[in-house]
């Protein structure tokens, strides 16, 4: 619904406060090596990943979205009365309907407003920054709670060790608030359907229903191949964003990309001549959480003191579709 008033004047956003939440459950190298046929030694090696988190059976995508979201309403000094758009990026929504922004709103008592989620899988998060973003400057909304929330293990194949041993659980949250300046200055949004086979599920809710119990729903991914096309887009996606602010490589501040592998991330902070201590790394504590990676990563180094106001940062991901975006901000 169009807000009247209040905001007139304002016609940036800018991040207000940062939250997460991790499930207990810590799944490490060691307890995969009894589970299937890996190694510690190949999944560091590989992919930098050295433990993740899993919920606990009771735990759906809305039971992490809650906790992550009341931290960053909490850092933000924000009210939930005062929030008046939820979006939330997800591949593991706790139910087929309602959707998990309306799950959230009813927890946190958030006053009626607009609440969806946003399906573009590991991109879903930066898709709905980039709505909830453009919302506030169109002034439809004023304060936006964006969450990016993953439950992976629920559609992981256990006995599959090339995809078993990458993804993990957790929940990452921002408030959006409005700004004189930006803020959040702009983001790429993009997808190629052409690539669906190479990294998907089989089955759904209109798609193979009777799948669904039998494995149907498990990531099916042909790692190799996305490592590829992961590389290469991700990279040239950070330049069309740095030429369209008509900035250099070497003016970013921190890049924070989706942590799917060690290796792709290295290959995109070089592209972006960034030395390694300027590249927040998650994968190795919390593996591929999908979604929630990138805000999961923006909050440890936010809280941790690294992330700075008025420092530039680069957000980039990259996912099933397949779907990838980069975010440019100014804290
Ligand atoms: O979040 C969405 C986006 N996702 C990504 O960006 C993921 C992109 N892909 C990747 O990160 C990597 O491709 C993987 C980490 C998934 C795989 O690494 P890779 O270096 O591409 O390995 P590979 O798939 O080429 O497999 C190499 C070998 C194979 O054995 P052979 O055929 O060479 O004998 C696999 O069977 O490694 C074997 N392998 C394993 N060995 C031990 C595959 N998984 C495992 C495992 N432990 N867990």
């Amino acid at each position: 619904m169009e807000q009247p008033g209040g905001i007139a004047g304002l016609r940036h956003s800018r991040i207000a406060g940062t939250g997460r939440y991790l499930p207990e459950r810590v799944l490490t190298n060691q307890d995969l090596e009894r589970m299937v046929d890996t190694t510690d030694e190949w999944i560091r090696t590989r992919t930098g990943m050295e433990r993740r988190h899993m919920a606990a059976d009771e735990q759906a995508s809305s039971d992490l979205a809650v906790p992550a979201a009341r931290a960053a309403l909490e850092a933000a000094n924000c009210s939930p009365d005062e929030i008046d758009l939820v979006v939330v990026g997800t591949t593991t929504p706790d139910l087929v309907f309602p959707n998990v922004g309306c799950l959230v709103q009813k927890a946190l008592e958030i006053p009626p407003c607009a609440a969806f989620s946003c399906e573009a899988a590991c991109t879903g998060w930066l898709y709905g920054m980039s709505v909830a973003d453009g919302m506030i400057r169109l002034g439809r909304a004023s304060k936006a709670l964006v969450v990016g929330v993953e439950v992976l293990s629920r559609i992981t194949d256990w006995s599959d060790r090339s995809t078993c041993v990458l993804f993990g659980d957790g929940a990452g949250a921002v408030v959006l608030e409005p700004a004189e300046e930006p803020g959040l200055m702009s983001f790429i949004l993009g997808a190629d359907g052409n690539y669906v086979d190479i990294l998907r599920s089989r089955a759904g809710v209109s798609r193979n229903p009777a799948e669904l119990g039998d494995g149907g729903l498990a990531v099916r991914m042909k790692g190799n191949e996305v490592f590829k096309i992961a590389v290469r887009t991700m990279g040239r996606t950070v330049d069309q964003l740095l030429e369209r602010h008509g900035l250099d490589r070497g003016a970013i501040d921190w890049l924070i990309p989706h942590q799917a592998n060690l290796r792709i991330i290295q290959a995109i902070g070089k592209r972006l001549r960034l030395p390694d201590e300027r590249v927040v790394l998650t994968v190795q504590d919390h593996g591929n959480t999908g979604a929630a990676s990138i805000p999961l990563a923006l909050d440890v180094a936010i809280r941790d003191g690294r992330i700075r106001r008025g420092q530039r940062i680069m957000m980039v991901s990259f996912g099933g579709g397949l779907t990838w975006a980069a975010g440019l901000m100014q804290f």
